[in-house]
């Protein structure tokens, strides 16, 4: 895939209230995970509430081209007949993982220890972000790459045919990053140490011990200390994946800000490492609570009630809650332009290399429509304007990032004039249901821009 086809402008009018429930999708970093860890077992894992979104689609068809026998069952149910630790078939052709950096970096890893190569590409999003903090722990196992200048995509990984364990810090906050190295030692002999200094989504540690790694965490001065024992055979798993928290995220704000909304938004899970937007919420005076709380695959998991929040104020954010909502900065920002004062988001660098620069789009997107907003390397400032005061009426470039395109047209709900963005279609990655949910809660999305 090289883009997302014909641009698709979208525009948000202010609506009535939001009432409803909101069936999101399936978690998008659990659907790849179970997708390549299926892929790595040996015999047949089967998952239901796949995220059928482009990026779970991209990484089902690489597992394909790796070997991995991967079956569409429909609504949501797919089977993977796994080739086991070691056992990926070089693929014929380039691998296109699209838009999703966590698909390209998590497969890198996961062939880096085998004796094969593959080459990599993705959309223009895809091939303008960092790639050398993957290629650089997977040298250290013993693999080769070669890439554009930069550490850009397209690349080509050569694996290690005899890798070494490794110990490795995670120089930055990502379990993008983690994973990779942690995916990589699964074909290394002896153990594979990975310390991050943050915690960050933990999925992958938790799925590996569900498919019967030998895998343990302590928590120590350094950081989180990861042990992974190499060449286990993985076992096949039955998963039934949890609905998205960072999905959710949309659906929860744009009632916040909608005058009269109430909407319930079950099965989300809570894991600490996901949740900090709605623990941030609370902060800010929404009316957020948890129903229903209880335990399921392990995980924490509730049925949200977000209603109408009509005295949100302005914070600022624990910077040591910054991993556990990092996707969800740019539709805080816009809960944030609907408080009173100001909202000051710390230590959230990697914003700057996701999808797109978030902090870029969202500071210039939230500018357009009348909304101060102040920004530094690492850090912005969101002026509130109160409930109902942003004025809108501008278009908003996406950037080919999904969660910007949402985020503006969750703007669009509160604001005084439509707010348009210049294309939709990178929202069918993670949330393809997306326009057809919120229409159903009562928002007025039109096609098209004002
Ligand atoms: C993800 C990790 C995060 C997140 C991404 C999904 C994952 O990326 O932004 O959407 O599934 O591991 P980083 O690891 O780059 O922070």
């Amino acid at each position: 895939m090289s883009g997302h086809g014909t641009p698709i402008p979208m525009t948000s009018h202010a609506c009535g209230p939001l009432s409803g429930e909101a069936n999101v999708p399936g978690d998008k970093s659990i659907s790849h995970r179970s997708l390549i860890l299926g892929a790595m077992a040996v015999g047949e894992t089967k998952i239901s509430g796949l995220l059928e979104g482009e990026d779970v689609l991209d990484t089902a068809k690489a597992m394909r081209a790796f070997g991995a026998e991967v079956i569409d069952h429909g609504e949501g149910k797919w089977s993977v007949f796994g080739v086991g630790v070691g056992g990926f078939a070089e693929p014929d052709n380039v691998i296109d993982c699209g838009n999703s950096g966590t698909g390209v970096r998590l497969i890198m890893g996961a062939m880096a220890t085998t004796g094969i190569s593959a080459t990599f590409t993705g959309d223009g999003s895809l091939n303008k972000r960092p790639m050398a903090r993957i290629t650089d722990p997977i040298s250290l196992f013993g693999a080769q790459s070669v890439g554009r200048s930069g550490g850009r995509l397209p690349m080509t990984i050569v694996g290690a045919p005899n890798p070494v364990p490794v110990r490795y810090v995670v120089p930055m906050p990502s379990a993008q990053v983690k994973s990779a190295v942690l995916l990589a030692g699964l074909n290394a002999p002896g153990h594979t140490v990975v310390i991050e200094k943050e915690a960050t989504r933990d999925h992958t540690e938790r799925m590996l011990a569900g498919f019967g790694a030998d895998i343990s965490t302590q928590d120590t001065d350094e950081g989180r200390v990861i042990t992974l024992v190499g060449q286990p055979e993985l076992a096949p798993q039955t998963i039934v994946v949890p609905r998205d928290p960072s999905s959710a995220a949309f659906p929860v704000c744009a009632a916040i800000i909608t005058p009269g909304s109430d909407v319930l938004v079950p099965n989300i899970g809570l894991n600490p490492t996901r949740a900090g937007l709605f623990t941030t919420l609370r902060e800010m005076g929404a009316d957020l609570t948890y129903e229903n709380e209880r335990t399921e695959g392990g995980e924490p998991v509730a049925d949200l009630r977000a209603r109408f929040s009509p005295n949100l104020h302005g914070i600022e954010v624990d910077p040591t809650r910054a991993a556990s909502m990092i996707d969800e900065y740019p539709v805080l920002s816009v809960v944030a332009a609907n408080a009173q004062g100001d909202t000051v988001m710390r230590g959230v660098k990697e914003l700057r290399v996701k999808e797109s620069d978030r902090i870029e789009a969202m500071a210039s997107g939230l500018r357009a429509n009348g909304v101060d907003v102040e920004d530094g390397d690492d850090w912005w400032i969101v002026k509130g304007m109160g409930q109902g005061n942003v004025p809108g009426g501008a278009t908003c470039q996406s950037h080919l990032d999904h969660r910007i395109a949402m985020s503006f047209l969750i703007l669009g709900m509160a604001s005084l004039s439509p707010v348009s963005v210049d294309d939709g279609g990178p929202i069918a990655t993670s949330f393809p249901i997306f326009e057809p949910l919120m229409k159903m809660l009562g928002a007025d999305i039109k096609r098209g821009a004002v």
